[in-house]
């Protein structure tokens, strides 16, 4: 039985889900005519001929949900609220902006602070305040740290961490686990072995483009193993710059594991760097390392930190940053004063509002919802186990992938973003869930009928999601 509560009024009792007095305000555009091609779907066929790839992050790619359905384009987004070309309503379950957006889309306190930098000028040839004091809130949040660079994206901000250790360290190779973004010195890992970085989040990324002869500089680990890692130390430890991951992901490690990748790496003259890029100021105020008790050398954010305006941040020891002195890390629009206002603005809120709880609250009631939809109609469904802030779940079946685009399509019908993976926001509130529960257990009913009848393909509008990175046309 699952008892989740929207205002009072159960979403669930034994399983079943029943109707619930409360609604957000827009009504849901139910059973949309998706026959025709919108003016939205036109404008991504004419993209993917102008512009490569179709879209600048593959995450974005409608491929990656479900091809020639998925909206590809926003007229506006606010909240959880979503408006595309066409003017259809959606509330978005996904990531909300692969994760940029903790507080809501276009957050009314965060457009306030930088509005009001964007009036008195957001570029100039001085250099822009905010910056410092957003140093410095970073270092009191995080009491280990003593300096800070900016950047303005993630995989760019974990770049210049990894120059800066190389630079400290004067030494190449960096021992990576999981995704820290595009660039050479990361895409090297698939130099040397086939798909070094299969299982690192994203699989099939292709290193064409990055020098061979960075083969060797970028070795990889999986999260968890020792003899991986130890087996990286006993044959580079002494070449060894960094050692570069993110504290967590879905779930705590194992008790003593971050300690012990710190010490061996500290052991071995390198540096401990960890990418919170995702994680951060979801799981705690600030880096998911301060509530595990770990303190690395240095420390990545991006994404959440702006709440959507471009800002990345590499925090340091002043030991550890030492070779940022002597490197030339140098960009011009990482002094524009945007990105830190925003990121002063959305720390304090997160803060205020204690948005950790929040999300974690709402991940929450989306796993028990899918937990108890899924059993109702006994559909194949994984709920992960790990942290509601980044809640997710499968279809454990063989089909899953049709399942998987099935469910999105059929979602979209109802006014819903939704895939298999929520990053809940201050904007999602116990309504729109219940909401979407209703939804789900439409749509679940529809997968079991045709999973139970063998005809799920019969349920796709297009071709299947896409699993990975692969060319589009
Ligand atoms: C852990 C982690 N590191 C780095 C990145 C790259 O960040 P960006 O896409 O802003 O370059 C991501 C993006 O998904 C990420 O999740």
């Amino acid at each position: 039985m699952v008892s989740v509560c929207a205002g009072g009024s159960p979403i669930f009792c034994s399983g079943a889900v029943v109707s619930l007095g409360l609604r957000a305000t827009p009504a849901l555009n139910l059973e949309i005519a998706m026959d025709h091609i919108s003016q939205t779907e036109a404008l991504y066929q004419h993209a993917k001929r102008r512009i490569p790839g179709g879209t600048q992050l593959l995450s974005k790619r409608p491929e990656m949900f479900a091809p020639d359905v998925w909206p590809a384009y926003y007229r506006e987004a606010r909240g959880c609220e979503v408006w595309d070309l066409d003017g259809r309503h959606y509330f978005d379950m996904t990531h909300n902006g692969v994760g940029s957006c903790l507080l809501g889309y276009a957050d009314p306190d965060v457009t306030r602070a930088v509005t009001d930098r964007i009036q008195r000028g957001s570029m100039c040839t001085l250099n822009s305040p905010e910056e410092v004091k957003l140093a410095d809130a970073l270092c009191e949040i995080h009491p280990w740290a003593e300096q800070v660079r900016f950047a303005r994206c993630g995989g760019e901000a974990c770049a210049v961490a990894v120059r800066i250790a190389r630079a400290t360290t004067d030494r190449s190779v960096v021992a990576i686990c999981g995704y820290h973004g595009w660039q050479d010195w990361y895409l090297a890992a698939n130099l040397g072995a086939e798909d070094a970085l299969r299982g690192h989040l994203l699989p099939g990324l292709a290193p064409l483009g990055v020098p061979r002869e960075l083969r060797g500089t970028a070795l990889t680990f999986t999260y968890g193993d020792r003899a991986g890692f130890e087996a990286i130390l006993a044959e580079q430890g002494d070449r060894l710059a960094a050692v570069i991951m993110e504290p967590c992901r879905y779930r705590d490690p194992e008790p003593g594991y971050l300690d012990y990748i710190r010490d061996r790496a500290h052991q071995h003259g390198a540096l401990l760097i960890f990418d919170e890029i995702t994680i951060g100021w979801r799981l705690c105020h600030g880096g998911s390392h301060l509530r595990l008790g770990v303190a690395p050398d240095m420390a990545v954010f991006a994404k959440a930190l702006g709440n959507g305006h471009p800002i990345g941040a590499v925090i340091g020891t002043k030991q550890a940053m030492d070779g940022a002195q002597n490197s030339f890390i140098s960009s011009t629009y990482w002094t524009e004063g945007v990105g830190p206002t925003a990121a002063l603005a959305t720390i304090q809120k997160l803060k205020k509002e204690n948005v950790t709880a929040h999300v974690a609250r709402i991940g929450t009631l989306m796993q028990e919802a899918w937990r108890a939809v899924g059993k109702k109609h006994r559909l194949p469904v994984k709920v992960g186990e790990g942290y509601p802030c980044l809640a997710h779940f499968a279809f454990d079946h063989e089909q899953a992938n049709a399942l998987k685009t099935a469910f999105t399509t059929r979602m979209l019908r109802h006014g819903f973003l939704a895939g298999t993976a929520i990053y809940p926001t201050l904007a999602h509130t116990e309504s729109i869930v219940a909401q979407y529960a209703e939804a789900l257990d439409t749509v679940f009913a529809e997968l079991a009928s045709a999973l139970d009848q063998g005809r799920v393909a019969d349920l796709l509008e297009g071709p299947p999601a896409h699993q990975g990175f692969k060319r589009l046309l």
